[in-house]
């Protein structure tokens, strides 16, 4: 049957939730990063770095991807407008995401202490509220509009872009930072 999900296959609401849950986890680590760096800590490039990898290979490249290239077409095909509504708000927001990504290399290039937490600031802000947007409002509409076979699909579709949710795949030094300092 098509149109029924199989014992192994993921629901993807469900995996889009639980890469949020990460996304958040690191974003809060982030935070107190932030925190220390503003209260005269030193800069941690390695830190940073890694954030950004985190960004590009988990947010960006599995988990913007599942939603941009499968979940909204899926919704729009069901229903939503593709250059109004829920989905393009959205879309637009992955592209504000990156402009502030963008704005942080270049302040960790720079080693500008002021760009990073001022440019991190507007990140967390930017990101907690997508998040919340897509939690709250996309996957109730996704779970209403979307039949059973469509939800199939999305979860084979899945499959090949799943993410690690261990940040440490990402992050090689992760946030113990009140031990290290
Ligand atoms: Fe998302």
């Amino acid at each position: 049957m098509l149109d029924i999900l199989a014992p192994l296959e993921p629901d993807p609401i469900d995996v889009l939730l639980g890469e949020h849950r990460t996304i958040l986890q690191v974003l809060d680590e982030v935070e107190r990063e932030s925190r220390r760096l503003e209260a005269a800590g030193a800069l941690r490039e390695v830190f940073w770095r890694d954030l950004l990898r985190f960004v590009d290979e988990f947010d960006a490249g599995l988990h913007h991807r599942k939603e941009e290239a499968l979940l909204f077409p899926a919704l729009e095909r069901a229903g939503l407008a593709s250059d109004s509504g829920p989905t393009a708000v959205l879309r637009d927001e992955h592209r504000r995401i990156q402009f502030w990504r963008d704005r942080l290399e270049r302040a960790v290039v720079g080693r500008d202490r002021l760009r990073v937490t001022s440019s991190v600031a507007s990140f967390i802000d930017l990101v907690r509220n997508h998040v919340l947007k897509e939690n709250q409002i996309l996957f109730p509409l996704a779970r209403r509009l979307l039949g059973g076979t469509e939800i199939a699909s999305l979860s084979r579709a899945f499959v090949p872009l799943l993410a690690r949710q261990d940040i440490g795949h990402w992050i090689r030094h992760p946030f113990a930072l009140e031990a290290s300092t």
